[in-house]
């Protein structure tokens, strides 16, 4: 067993990347960043600069084959991370992938099949796990504070991503539900002990970016689960003021909510404006939330915490690739039912290649 920091790469150079260096600058003595892989050079170089990383790929192929480097982090579009998760597992590296999992479900096998067969881990970056105020939600249920929960109500909404990729149906695979709703059909999942789930229902539309994208920017899903419990997931890509992340957990004994955002922000007004509030949020111009440890609030560097020791052998891992799985099983079937206009039940077998695709064919059909 190798002791010490593990030895990490990052694939992107962009947002999550920068996430992962600055959660992972945070515990070093859990894990260290020694190489970033991206194609855009001055991205990746800045990166480096930023952050004291010592080598600097254009290919995430000779990042694979660097022999110091014991595990990458995967934070390229939707549909890079199966050909990457495959790469890094033939080459012996334990996998880091953010979410969602990836596109289709061939793909879940074949990154699950290729770490098995690789006798690396695959480490699903489901960040929600992780959540401080989150895991303080499910202590207090675990510990029977609410009765049986028969309820999860999670949310994530903000105006749009940052990335011109993730409005592309080729490149992301889909909208607000797929890129949002993956943590919160994720979270109701882990948080009920991860039961089996029989039937999804959702809307949803085009709502306010029609002039740029054909993906979903508004959805609610209801998802049921094995246990008599449900869970109520709605996303954004139209909420205006930045990031907005929230839950309510209800059972018959009890309930508790949190938000994200706040409760760790300054309500602040300024004439002037200032260099940054939160996630997302436009302005800091009038009134804003400026938010503090926000990485920290979020959830990220405790989840590098725990692959780390996941990776030593030190926990069992918490976020899997075939967590990632189901979620995307869902996801698939939650885009079916809005195509339908109706419930629908697991097992369900996609018709599509991509998740959207569930709704767009029968939208247009
Ligand atoms: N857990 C979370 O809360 C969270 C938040 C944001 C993003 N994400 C996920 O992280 C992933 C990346 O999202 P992002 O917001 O950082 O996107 P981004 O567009 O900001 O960054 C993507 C990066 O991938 C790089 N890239 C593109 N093609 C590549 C290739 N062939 N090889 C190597 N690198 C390549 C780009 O150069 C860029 O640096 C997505 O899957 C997204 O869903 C997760």
């Amino acid at each position: 067993m190798k002791n010490g920091p593990v030895r990490v790469g990052i694939i992107g150079s962009q947002f999550q990347a920068d996430c992962h260096a600055a959660a992972i600058g945070m515990i070093p003595d859990d894990m260290s960043v020694e190489a970033v892989a991206s194609p855009t050079a001055s991205h990746a170089q800045a990166l480096a600069a930023r952050y004291g990383i010592a080598r600097v790929y254009s290919d995430y192929k000779e990042l694979a084959k660097d022999p110091a480097i014991e595990a990458v982090s995967i934070t390229a579009p939707n549909v890079l991370h199966c050909e990457m998760a495959v790469a890094l597992a033939q080459a012996g590296k334990h996998v880091i992938c953010e979410k969602p999992l990836c596109v289709t479900l061939d793909e879940a096998d074949r990154m699950i099949e290729a770490c098995r067969a690789n006798g690396v881990l695959l480490l699903y970056g489901e960040s929600l796990f992780f959540t401080p105020k989150y895991v303080k939600a499910k202590e207090m249920a675990d510990s029977g504070a609410f009765g049986k929960v028969h309820l999860i109500k999670q949310s994530e909404k903000h105006f749009g991503p940052h990335a011109e990729w993730f409005w592309d149906v080729k490149r992301a695979g889909g909208g607000a539900l797929f890129d949002l709703g993956c943590h919160g059909i994720g979270f109701a999942y882990w948080f009920l002990g991860r039961p089996k789930l029989l039937s999804v229902y959702s809307h949803l539309g085009t709502y306010v970016h029609g002039d740029k994208t054909k993906l979903d920017d508004e959805a609610v899903t209801v998802v049921e689960f094995a246990g008599n419990a449900f869970s109520i997931i709605e996303n954004s890509w139209a909420r205006r003021g930045g990031m907005d992340d929230r839950i309510e957990v209800y059972g018959e004994g009890g309930l508790t909510i949190a938000n994200l955002q706040m409760g760790n922000a300054l309500p602040t007004y300024s004439e002037y404006g200032f260099g940054y509030a939160v996630e997302k949020a436009p302005t800091t111009t009038g009134w804003s939330y400026p938010v503090f440890e926000e990485l920290w609030n979020y959830g990220f560097p405790q989840e590098m915490h725990h692959f780390a020791r996941a990776i030593r052998g030190l926990e069992a891992p918490q976020a899997t690739g075939e967590d990632g799985k189901v979620v995307l099983e869902a996801i698939f079937a939650a885009y079916a039912s809005a195509g339908l206009g109706q419930k629908v039940h697991f097992p369900f077998k996609p018709t599509a290649e991509r998740p959207v695709d569930e709704w767009l064919n029968r939208r247009n059909a």
